[in-house]
């Protein structure tokens, strides 16, 4: 394994990507981490990451300089290669000119880091302060016009540096140079593979877990019920999974679920139909804060209530992914485990006392959809596109009551079977409908009407935190519209949404 030191670089999860790319498994740990856990973590590497502040500012991020002495491969990537250089007894300074963007590197020495790649490549720059004097026993291993130093190594000891991002697209050899550091310096083994992960975790639940009781909340999708497959493949009977339904969820969903869960998956599941409690809680309701809220509250009345029926629990299961314990813009605290608010099950009450079992915290959305596909889960369930835990409340602008949650269901209901059918419902990170608090007229053969109106939306995204409205073709919008406006009563007009997140959010609340 890898031990990745987060330095606060907006990159640093693509470091990680580009490792686990390369089947070797690494982990992201704080600066503060103490030198103890790095010696039983027992890693074949570490790389220090980037980060946003210069090595002389007060409160700079810092490690332990001991981690030079364990005699393993260190790589240093900007800030992570500055903080070596002062750390050894090199010069770092402000850069005369600061240089940002693509650079031509000239590779002075073709060996370790650049093993395979003889004299000139791109590479990709984002810095202010940059090595002067270089430590002793370390030597320059490639320059560009305004870094002279722009890479660096002392072999001996296997410690590395690099000026650019090795990570990012821009440096077209990056990956290799990454690559380079993992098999050739560390001697690493490409033994990372979902099956491999699969039987680890399984055995650490096993461990953790013991004959112990352990419950979770069942979602439908993606997350939770990979979770709940492998937990359940860890401690069978002791594994207790709670599906509510909310009344908030798709056309059939929870009829839908209940078959798949039943047929496909073999778990022990109690299911309870709480829609009228959620619907009469969301009464009047308006407010999208407030709207999370009562749902947020309701869920965890019903999962305790539920949970408390249950003897000796001792654990809860979440599926929680990487993403959502990254903070992604910490400055340099490292990964913290601030969940956004809105994407956990609501918060335990305290008074549960649960130990939590987060099997896939250290997994990107894509890695557990392989997790998936390793633990041979049904197709259509891996490729479920993320649905929010408030549900179809979020896409009802305005009050939730059950003939609206009836309209926009049918619409849903449509969209999704033409996006399935045109084959787009893989490559969209979600596909869905709105419906709008105004109505607007129209007309429907010689009759006037005035009804609701709909937006679409549908997103490209790679894990939710940036996303980019999907190019549908024009001529399959309008079929969506025609067959909205046409089979939906209720529904007169269709508008599209072509906002990107940032500034917009994914969901209209
Ligand atoms: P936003 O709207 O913040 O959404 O861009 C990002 C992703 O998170 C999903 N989402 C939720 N998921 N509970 C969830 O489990 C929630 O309360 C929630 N709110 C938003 C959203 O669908 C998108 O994939």
């Amino acid at each position: 394994m890898i031990i990745i030191i987060d330095f606060g670089s907006q990159y640093n999860q693509l470091i990680a990507r580009r490792v686990r790319e390369s089947h070797v498994y690494c982990q992201i740990e704080p600066p503060n981490v103490d030198m103890n856990t790095i010696a039983d973590l027992n890693p074949e590497g570490i790389i220090l990451s980037g980060g946003p502040s210069s090595i002389y500012e007060k409160n700079s991020p810092k490690i332990d300089k001991k981690i030079f002495n364990l005699g393993i491969p260190v790589l240093g990537i900007c800030y992570g290669m500055h903080f070596m250089a002062d750390a050894l007894g090199g010069t770092v300074k402000r850069a005369g000119k600061r240089e940002y963007g693509f650079a031509k590197l000239n590779i002075s020495d073709p060996t370790n880091l650049f093993k395979g790649i003889e004299g000139y490549t791109n590479c990709w720059m984002s810095h202010g302060d940059s090595i002067k004097k270089l430590p002793n026993g370390f030597k320059s291993t490639a320059s560009t016009e305004n870094t002279k130093i722009a890479a660096f190594a002392n072999k001996k000891k296997h410690l590395f540096g690099l000026q650019f991002h090795p990570e990012v697209d821009h440096t077209p050899r990056g990956s290799k140079m990454l690559r380079n550091f993992l098999f050739n310096i560390c001697g690493c083994k490409r033994s990372w593979t979902m099956k491999s992960f699969a039987d680890e975790a399984i055995a650490d639940i096993k461990n953790t877990v013991n004959n112990n009781k352990i419950i979770l909340g069942l979602s439908g999708g993606v997350d939770s019920s990979v979770t709940a497959v492998l937990i359940n493949k860890a401690v069978e009977k002791n594994l207790t999974c709670i599906f509510i339904d909310n009344g908030l969820l798709r056309l059939n969903e929870a009829e839908k679920l209940k078959k798949t869960f039943q047929k496909h998956l073999k778990l022990n599941i109690r299911f309870i139909n709480a829609t009228n409690r959620f619907l009469k809680a969301l009464k009047g309701v308006t407010d999208p804060e407030k709207k999370r809220k009562i749902i947020g509250r309701v869920f965890m009345e019903v999962f305790e209530a539920e949970a408390n029926k249950i003897k000796n629990v001792e654990f809860l299961a979440q599926g929680t992914l990487y993403p959502d314990i990254i903070e992604s813009v910490s400055a340099f605290g490292g990964p913290t485990s601030i969940i956004k608010s809105h994407h956990n099950v609501g918060g335990l009450p305290k008074k549960m006392r649960l130990k939590l079992v987060e099997p896939l915290k250290y997994l990107f959305k894509d890695e557990v959809r392989a997790l998936g596909k390793a633990l041979e889960m049904d197709e259509e369930l891996i490729w479920r596109q993320p649905f929010p835990g408030p549900g179809l409340a979020i896409r009802i602008i305005g009050e939730v009551t059950r003939k609206r949650l009836t309209i926009l269901r049918d619409v849903d209901n449509l969209l999704l079977a033409e996006i399935r059918n045109q084959g787009y419902y893989k490559k969209l990170w979600q596909s869905f409908a709105v419906l709008l608090p105004i109505k607007s007229v129209g007309v429907m053969g010689d009759m006037r009407t005035y009804e609701n109106i709909v937006a679409i939306r549908a997103v490209t995204s790679k894990d939710a935190m940036t996303a980019d409205w999907a190019k549908l073709p024009h001529s399959f919008l309008g079929k969506i519209s025609n067959r909205i406006i046409n089979e939906v009563n209720g529904v007169n007009r269709v508008v599209y949404d072509i906002s990107s997140k940032p500034p917009s959010t994914i969901e209209w609340e």
